[in-house]
């Protein structure tokens, strides 16, 4: 068995690798690269050089000291991962930029890699594709004011139902489980922010152990199929792929 990967009958022991020697991605798989922000923090420097004038001129507007480093560490992660895939420089990678919506690579990398980053507490994770429409999100558990708000807004009738059967100490689990595939699908196609129930959710109910869901989003025509990941305690965490679920490699930065 690979190391790092995640076998069909084994949905809940994840194994996640140390980074390989070559970081080469076959056209069916998809790599899931976990990373802690506590961790990075000794890359700061170098991350820092990675980034672009824009990138530079973004970082140093923040007011908060500590949303400037959540950023640097992010994007210079994904620069540090994405240039071993590619053989390049990270400081050399061209993006799309943040107006334009979901990332893609630019230039002479275009359409060389699918990617998409998600960040939450003490967590990075960045999802890579060679082919394929990738999504991921990750949250760490928490309070949120008037979760119902969102509920009524976003989940389905199914999904609501069971939000309020369950008890009181399981509920914060289940939202935000069914947050992050929500999450992971809108973001898979790239649209559909809070602009209608639809667009956000899936046409299936996603159901309380969604990880064999294979899902539509409303958004695209293209389906998507959506996997619940076990990332950490008090993390919620999926990844969604249009198309069928590939092979996933699990990877672990240290
Ligand atoms: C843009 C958005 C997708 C980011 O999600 P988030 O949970 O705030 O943040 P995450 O950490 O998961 O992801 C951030 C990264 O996603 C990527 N991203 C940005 N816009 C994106 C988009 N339209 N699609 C996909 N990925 C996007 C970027 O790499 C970004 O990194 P950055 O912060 O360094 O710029 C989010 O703000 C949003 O609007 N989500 C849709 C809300 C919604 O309707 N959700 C339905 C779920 S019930």
């Amino acid at each position: 068995m690979l190391l790092g990967t995640f076998p069909e009958n084994m949905k809940n022991s994840i194994l996640w690798g140390k980074p390989p020697k070559h970081f080469v991605i076959q056209p069916d798989e998809v790599h899931l690269w976990r990373a802690y922000f506590n961790r990075l923090k000794k890359k700061y420097n170098l991350f820092k050089e990675y980034l672009s004038d824009p990138e530079k001129t973004e970082a140093a507007r923040f007011g908060s000291e500590e949303i400037r480093l959540r950023y640097i560490l992010s994007r210079g992660f994904v620069r540090r991962v994405l240039g071993f895939y590619l053989g390049a420089n990270p400081a050399s990678l061209e993006f799309s930029g943040r107006s334009s919506g979901k990332p893609y690579l630019q230039g002479v990398h275009k359409n060389s890699l699918h990617f998409n980053l998600s960040h939450s507490g003490n967590i990075i994770l960045l999802g890579i594709s060679r082919q394929r429409e990738i999504g991921v999100d990750v949250e760490l558990q928490r309070d949120i004011e008037q979760p119902e708000k969102i509920i009524g807004r976003l989940f389905l009738d199914d999904e609501k139902k069971r939000y309020v059967s369950l008890v009181e100490k399981k509920r914060m689990k289940f939202f935000f489980d069914l947050w992050t595939q929500k999450e992971a699908q809108v973001k898979c196609s790239g649209r559909g922010l809070f602009n209608s129930k639809g667009t956000a959710s899936a046409k299936k109910n996603i159901g309380d152990n969604p990880s064999d869901g294979a899902l539509t989003a409303e958004a695209s025509d293209q389906q998507i199929s959506t996997r619940k990941i076990k990332l950490s305690r008090n993390y919620s965490c999926a990844i969604a792929v249009a198309g069928t679920i590939a092979n996933l490699c699990f990877f672990e930065w240290d």
